[in-house]
Protein backbone atom coordinates (compact mmCIF):
# COMPACT_ATOMS: atom_id res chain seq x y z
CA UNK A 1 0.00 0.00 0.00
CA UNK A 2 1.31 3.65 -0.63
CA UNK A 3 0.14 5.60 1.60
CA UNK A 4 0.12 9.33 2.15
CA UNK A 5 3.22 8.67 4.38
CA UNK A 6 4.51 6.17 1.79
CA UNK A 7 4.09 9.53 -0.89
CA UNK A 8 6.73 11.46 1.00
CA UNK A 9 9.14 8.77 1.74
CA UNK A 10 8.42 8.02 -1.78
CA UNK A 11 8.85 12.11 -3.22
CA UNK A 12 12.56 12.01 -0.99
CA UNK A 13 13.83 9.20 -3.01
CA UNK A 14 12.74 10.96 -6.51
CA UNK A 15 9.30 11.87 -7.93
CA UNK A 16 10.54 9.45 -11.12
CA UNK A 17 9.86 6.22 -9.31
CA UNK A 18 6.12 7.00 -9.24
CA UNK A 19 3.93 4.83 -12.23
CA UNK A 20 0.84 7.04 -11.61
CA UNK A 21 -1.41 5.55 -14.31
CA UNK A 22 0.38 2.25 -15.15
CA UNK A 23 -1.75 -0.09 -13.14
CA UNK A 24 0.94 -1.02 -11.19
CA UNK A 25 2.46 1.22 -7.76
CA UNK A 26 6.44 1.40 -7.89
CA UNK A 27 7.97 0.24 -4.74
CA UNK A 28 11.66 0.47 -5.62
CA UNK A 29 12.60 -2.57 -7.87
CA UNK A 30 9.14 -4.10 -6.77
CA UNK A 31 5.83 -3.46 -8.40
CA UNK A 32 2.89 -3.96 -6.94
CA UNK A 33 -1.11 -4.59 -7.44
CA UNK A 34 -2.80 -1.44 -6.98
CA UNK A 35 -4.64 -1.13 -3.45
CA UNK A 36 -8.14 -1.84 -3.45
CA UNK A 37 -10.91 -1.85 -2.38
CA UNK A 38 -10.33 1.64 -0.85
CA UNK A 39 -12.79 4.63 0.75
CA UNK A 40 -12.07 7.64 1.77
CA UNK A 41 -13.78 10.58 2.78
CA UNK A 42 -13.62 14.34 5.17
CA UNK A 43 -14.04 15.19 8.52
CA UNK A 44 -14.55 12.80 11.49
CA UNK A 45 -17.83 12.15 10.22
CA UNK A 46 -16.11 10.07 7.44
CA UNK A 47 -14.72 7.17 9.95
CA UNK A 48 -18.76 5.92 10.42
CA UNK A 49 -19.67 6.62 6.62
CA UNK A 50 -16.62 4.84 5.43
CA UNK A 51 -18.11 1.50 7.94
CA UNK A 52 -21.42 0.97 5.73
CA UNK A 53 -19.02 2.16 2.82
CA UNK A 54 -16.73 -0.63 3.57
CA UNK A 55 -19.40 -3.23 4.43
CA UNK A 56 -20.09 -3.35 0.70
CA UNK A 57 -16.68 -2.89 -0.65
CA UNK A 58 -15.58 -5.94 0.97
CA UNK A 59 -17.91 -8.49 -0.41
CA UNK A 60 -17.23 -6.87 -3.73
CA UNK A 61 -19.61 -4.14 -4.36
CA UNK A 62 -19.50 -1.78 -6.48
CA UNK A 63 -17.98 2.00 -5.57
CA UNK A 64 -21.11 3.30 -6.88
CA UNK A 65 -23.25 1.71 -4.05
CA UNK A 66 -20.35 2.04 -1.37
CA UNK A 67 -20.20 5.85 -1.83
CA UNK A 68 -24.00 6.21 -1.61
CA UNK A 69 -24.44 4.31 1.14
CA UNK A 70 -21.64 5.65 2.95
CA UNK A 71 -22.70 9.12 2.69
CA UNK A 72 -26.08 8.31 3.82
CA UNK A 73 -25.06 7.55 7.25
CA UNK A 74 -24.31 11.64 8.29
CA UNK A 75 -27.51 12.55 5.63
CA UNK A 76 -29.43 10.25 8.02
CA UNK A 77 -27.38 11.25 11.70
CA UNK A 78 -29.21 14.13 12.93
CA UNK A 79 -26.01 15.22 15.49
CA UNK A 80 -24.42 16.20 12.29
CA UNK A 81 -25.76 19.77 11.90
CA UNK A 82 -23.60 20.27 8.43
CA UNK A 83 -25.09 17.26 6.20
CA UNK A 84 -28.76 15.98 5.71
CA UNK A 85 -31.41 15.85 8.22
CA UNK A 86 -30.43 18.34 10.98
CA UNK A 87 -28.61 20.28 9.25
CA UNK A 88 -28.49 23.77 9.84
CA UNK A 89 -30.91 25.94 8.18
CA UNK A 90 -30.54 29.00 6.22
CA UNK A 91 -31.27 32.50 7.44
CA UNK A 92 -34.92 32.24 6.80
CA UNK A 93 -35.22 29.18 9.22
CA UNK A 94 -35.10 26.74 6.26
CA UNK A 95 -32.89 23.76 5.53
CA UNK A 96 -31.75 23.19 1.67
CA UNK A 97 -29.83 20.48 0.80
CA UNK A 98 -27.02 20.19 -2.15
CA UNK A 99 -25.49 16.61 -3.24
CA UNK A 100 -24.18 14.82 -6.40
CA UNK A 101 -22.59 11.48 -7.61
CA UNK A 102 -20.30 10.27 -10.07
CA UNK A 103 -19.64 6.62 -11.51
CA UNK A 104 -16.74 5.16 -13.17
CA UNK A 105 -17.92 6.12 -16.44
CA UNK A 106 -18.59 9.55 -15.72
CA UNK A 107 -22.17 9.50 -15.83
CA UNK A 108 -23.87 11.98 -12.89
CA UNK A 109 -26.50 12.93 -10.89
CA UNK A 110 -26.77 15.99 -8.55
CA UNK A 111 -29.40 17.89 -6.61
CA UNK A 112 -29.66 21.53 -5.48
CA UNK A 113 -31.37 23.23 -2.94
CA UNK A 114 -33.84 20.40 -2.31
CA UNK A 115 -35.97 21.18 0.79
CA UNK A 116 -37.85 17.89 3.21
CA UNK A 117 -35.68 14.62 1.26
CA UNK A 118 -33.35 13.43 4.14
CA UNK A 119 -30.82 11.63 1.68
CA UNK A 120 -30.26 13.71 -1.14
CA UNK A 121 -27.53 11.63 -2.07
CA UNK A 122 -30.05 9.12 -2.97
CA UNK A 123 -32.26 11.80 -4.99
CA UNK A 124 -29.07 12.23 -6.85
CA UNK A 125 -28.15 8.89 -7.76
CA UNK A 126 -32.19 8.76 -9.05
CA UNK A 127 -31.14 11.37 -11.36
CA UNK A 128 -28.36 10.08 -12.80
CA UNK A 129 -30.28 6.46 -13.57
CA UNK A 130 -33.46 7.43 -13.99
CA UNK A 131 -33.57 11.01 -16.02
CA UNK A 132 -31.80 12.07 -19.41
CA UNK A 133 -30.14 14.89 -17.11
CA UNK A 134 -27.46 15.65 -14.57
CA UNK A 135 -29.02 18.02 -12.31
CA UNK A 136 -32.53 18.85 -10.99
CA UNK A 137 -32.96 21.78 -8.56
CA UNK A 138 -35.58 22.98 -5.86
CA UNK A 139 -39.24 22.28 -6.71
CA UNK A 140 -38.52 19.92 -9.42
CA UNK A 141 -36.37 18.22 -7.23
CA UNK A 142 -38.36 17.60 -4.87
CA UNK A 143 -41.41 16.90 -7.02
CA UNK A 144 -39.02 14.31 -9.01
CA UNK A 145 -38.23 12.86 -5.42
CA UNK A 146 -41.56 12.54 -4.67
CA UNK A 147 -42.30 10.86 -7.63
CA UNK A 148 -39.73 8.64 -7.12
CA UNK A 149 -41.30 7.08 -3.72
CA UNK A 150 -39.03 9.27 -1.33
CA UNK A 151 -40.88 10.41 1.62
CA UNK A 152 -41.54 14.26 2.56
CA UNK A 153 -39.97 15.02 6.30
CA UNK A 154 -38.94 18.16 8.30
CA UNK A 155 -35.49 18.44 8.57
CA UNK A 156 -34.94 21.06 11.07
CA UNK A 157 -34.15 19.74 14.22
CA UNK A 158 -34.70 21.35 17.54
CA UNK A 159 -31.12 21.90 17.66
CA UNK A 160 -30.65 23.18 14.60
CA UNK A 161 -33.77 25.37 14.82
CA UNK A 162 -32.99 26.90 18.45
CA UNK A 163 -29.08 27.54 17.04
CA UNK A 164 -30.37 29.38 14.19
CA UNK A 165 -32.74 31.39 16.84
CA UNK A 166 -29.71 32.51 18.59
CA UNK A 167 -27.61 33.67 15.26
CA UNK A 168 -31.05 35.54 14.73
CA UNK A 169 -30.44 37.64 17.89
CA UNK A 170 -27.30 39.29 15.64
CA UNK A 171 -27.98 38.43 12.35
CA UNK A 172 -25.36 39.93 10.35
CA UNK A 173 -26.84 38.42 7.09
CA UNK A 174 -23.45 38.05 6.18
CA UNK A 175 -22.71 34.07 5.60
CA UNK A 176 -19.12 33.98 5.22
CA UNK A 177 -17.60 30.26 6.30
CA UNK A 178 -16.51 31.26 9.67
CA UNK A 179 -19.92 29.86 11.22
CA UNK A 180 -18.21 26.72 13.09
CA UNK A 181 -19.02 23.02 12.22
CA UNK A 182 -19.32 24.19 8.44
CA UNK A 183 -18.22 20.84 6.91
CA UNK A 184 -19.29 18.72 3.82
CA UNK A 185 -18.83 14.47 3.27
CA UNK A 186 -17.55 13.78 0.17
CA UNK A 187 -16.27 10.22 0.06
CA UNK A 188 -14.16 8.84 -3.19
CA UNK A 189 -13.92 4.85 -3.66
CA UNK A 190 -12.15 2.09 -5.66
CA UNK A 191 -13.56 -0.74 -5.47
CA UNK A 192 -12.17 -4.81 -6.48
CA UNK A 193 -12.93 -4.12 -9.73
CA UNK A 194 -10.74 -1.13 -10.11
CA UNK A 195 -13.45 1.41 -10.66
CA UNK A 196 -13.81 4.91 -9.13
CA UNK A 197 -16.64 6.58 -7.70
CA UNK A 198 -17.80 9.54 -5.80
CA UNK A 199 -20.38 11.25 -3.81
CA UNK A 200 -20.71 14.55 -1.89
CA UNK A 201 -23.32 16.04 0.10
CA UNK A 202 -24.18 19.01 2.39
CA UNK A 203 -26.30 21.59 4.03
CA UNK A 204 -23.83 24.19 2.96
CA UNK A 205 -23.22 27.15 4.82
CA UNK A 206 -25.02 27.57 8.14
CA UNK A 207 -27.45 31.01 7.74
CA UNK A 208 -26.55 30.82 4.09
CA UNK A 209 -28.82 33.27 1.69
CA UNK A 210 -31.84 31.29 0.69
CA UNK A 211 -31.43 29.75 -2.18
CA UNK A 212 -27.50 29.25 -2.24
CA UNK A 213 -25.93 26.52 -3.80
CA UNK A 214 -22.70 25.98 -3.38
CA UNK A 215 -19.35 23.49 -5.02
CA UNK A 216 -20.93 20.36 -3.12
CA UNK A 217 -23.68 19.43 -6.04
CA UNK A 218 -21.40 20.90 -9.33
CA UNK A 219 -19.58 18.14 -10.66
CA UNK A 220 -15.91 19.45 -11.38
CA UNK A 221 -16.39 21.89 -8.30
CA UNK A 222 -17.32 20.25 -4.95
CA UNK A 223 -16.71 16.04 -6.69
CA UNK A 224 -14.96 14.63 -9.92
CA UNK A 225 -14.21 10.92 -10.74
CA UNK A 226 -12.30 10.68 -13.93
CA UNK A 227 -11.82 6.70 -13.68
CA UNK A 228 -8.45 6.52 -16.04
CA UNK A 229 -7.00 8.82 -13.53
CA UNK A 230 -8.70 9.34 -10.52
CA UNK A 231 -11.11 11.37 -8.10
CA UNK A 232 -11.64 14.17 -5.94
CA UNK A 233 -13.78 16.11 -3.73
CA UNK A 234 -13.70 18.81 -2.33
CA UNK A 235 -15.18 20.71 1.52
CA UNK A 236 -14.88 23.82 2.98
CA UNK A 237 -16.05 27.20 1.60
CA UNK A 238 -17.70 26.14 -1.51
CA UNK A 239 -17.51 29.77 -3.21
CA UNK A 240 -13.72 29.58 -3.35
CA UNK A 241 -14.18 25.90 -4.71
CA UNK A 242 -16.55 27.18 -8.20
CA UNK A 243 -14.09 29.86 -8.67
CA UNK A 244 -10.90 27.39 -9.40
CA UNK A 245 -13.57 24.06 -10.38
CA UNK A 246 -11.03 22.68 -7.87
CA UNK A 247 -11.96 19.15 -8.07
CA UNK A 248 -11.51 19.18 -11.63
CA UNK A 249 -8.06 20.44 -10.99
CA UNK A 250 -6.88 17.98 -8.59
CA UNK A 251 -8.02 15.36 -11.26
CA UNK A 252 -6.01 17.25 -14.11
CA UNK A 253 -2.80 17.59 -11.61
CA UNK A 254 -3.14 13.55 -11.63
CA UNK A 255 -3.42 13.26 -14.45
CA UNK A 256 0.37 14.82 -15.26
CA UNK A 257 1.40 12.41 -12.75
CA UNK A 258 1.24 14.10 -9.45
CA UNK A 259 0.41 12.27 -6.67
CA UNK A 260 -3.01 12.84 -4.68
CA UNK A 261 -1.48 15.00 -2.03
CA UNK A 262 0.31 17.24 -3.78
CA UNK A 263 -2.27 17.29 -6.54
CA UNK A 264 -4.64 18.37 -3.36
CA UNK A 265 -1.59 21.26 -2.71
CA UNK A 266 -1.97 22.69 -6.13
CA UNK A 267 -5.38 22.65 -5.78
CA UNK A 268 -5.20 24.77 -2.79
CA UNK A 269 -2.41 26.87 -4.20
CA UNK A 270 -4.28 27.87 -7.34
CA UNK A 271 -7.66 28.82 -4.44
CA UNK A 272 -4.84 30.72 -2.38
CA UNK A 273 -3.63 32.95 -5.79
CA UNK A 274 -6.75 33.67 -6.96
CA UNK A 275 -7.93 34.74 -3.71
CA UNK A 276 -4.83 36.45 -1.72
CA UNK A 277 -7.10 37.79 0.92
CA UNK A 278 -8.15 34.07 1.97
CA UNK A 279 -4.80 34.01 3.99
CA UNK A 280 -5.77 36.68 6.43
CA UNK A 281 -8.75 35.38 7.16
CA UNK A 282 -9.70 31.66 9.14
CA UNK A 283 -11.92 30.11 6.51
CA UNK A 284 -10.77 26.64 5.31
CA UNK A 285 -11.00 25.08 1.75
CA UNK A 286 -9.87 20.92 1.52
CA UNK A 287 -9.06 18.45 -1.08
CA UNK A 288 -9.21 15.17 -0.39
CA UNK A 289 -8.10 12.62 -3.67
CA UNK A 290 -7.58 9.06 -4.63
CA UNK A 291 -5.98 7.78 -7.57
CA UNK A 292 -6.37 4.55 -10.11
CA UNK A 293 -3.61 2.78 -7.89
CA UNK A 294 -5.31 3.22 -4.74
CA UNK A 295 -2.59 6.21 -3.15
CA UNK A 296 -4.79 9.22 -1.41
CA UNK A 297 -4.06 12.11 0.32
CA UNK A 298 -5.17 15.06 0.92
CA UNK A 299 -4.22 18.52 1.71
CA UNK A 300 -6.13 22.41 2.68
CA UNK A 301 -6.01 26.07 3.53
CA UNK A 302 -5.24 25.72 6.87
CA UNK A 303 -4.49 23.48 9.83
CA UNK A 304 -7.49 21.20 10.98
CA UNK A 305 -8.82 19.01 8.02
CA UNK A 306 -8.48 15.41 9.07
CA UNK A 307 -9.94 12.76 6.44
CA UNK A 308 -11.29 9.25 7.22
CA UNK A 309 -9.44 6.30 5.43
CA UNK A 310 -10.40 3.03 5.26
CA UNK A 311 -8.66 -0.32 3.26
CA UNK A 312 -9.44 -3.08 5.80
CA UNK A 313 -8.41 -0.68 8.34
CA UNK A 314 -10.54 2.62 9.17
CA UNK A 315 -8.77 5.24 10.59
CA UNK A 316 -8.51 9.14 10.63
CA UNK A 317 -5.50 10.96 8.76
CA UNK A 318 -4.38 15.04 9.18
CA UNK A 319 -3.87 16.89 6.35
CA UNK A 320 -0.90 18.55 5.67
CA UNK A 321 -1.91 22.82 5.25
CA UNK A 322 -0.53 25.75 3.46
CA UNK A 323 -1.01 28.74 5.46
CA UNK A 324 1.03 28.37 8.59
CA UNK A 325 1.34 31.60 11.14
CA UNK A 326 -1.16 34.11 9.13
CA UNK A 327 -4.37 34.94 9.26
N1 LIG B 1 -18.59 23.14 0.60
C1 LIG B 1 -19.92 23.21 1.01
C2 LIG B 1 -20.53 24.51 0.94
O1 LIG B 1 -19.85 25.53 0.83
O2 LIG B 1 -21.73 24.60 1.05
Amino acid sequence: MTTRRGFIKTSLAGLGSLLPFSGLVSNGDRKKEPQKPIVVSTWGFGKPANEAAWKILSKNGSALDAVEQGVRVPEGEPDVQTVGYGGYPDRDGEVSLDACIQDQNGDAGSVTFLQHIKHPISVALKVKEETPHVMLTGEGALDFALEQGFEKEDLLTEKSKQAWEEWLEESDYRPDGQIPGHDTIGMLALDGAGNLSGACTTSGLAYKYHGRVADSALIGCGLFVDNEVGAAVGTGVGEEIIKVAGSHVVVEEMRRGQHPEEACRKAVQRVLKRNPDLRKTNKQVAFLALNKNGEYGGYCVREGFSYAVHDSENRMEQAEFEVKGEG
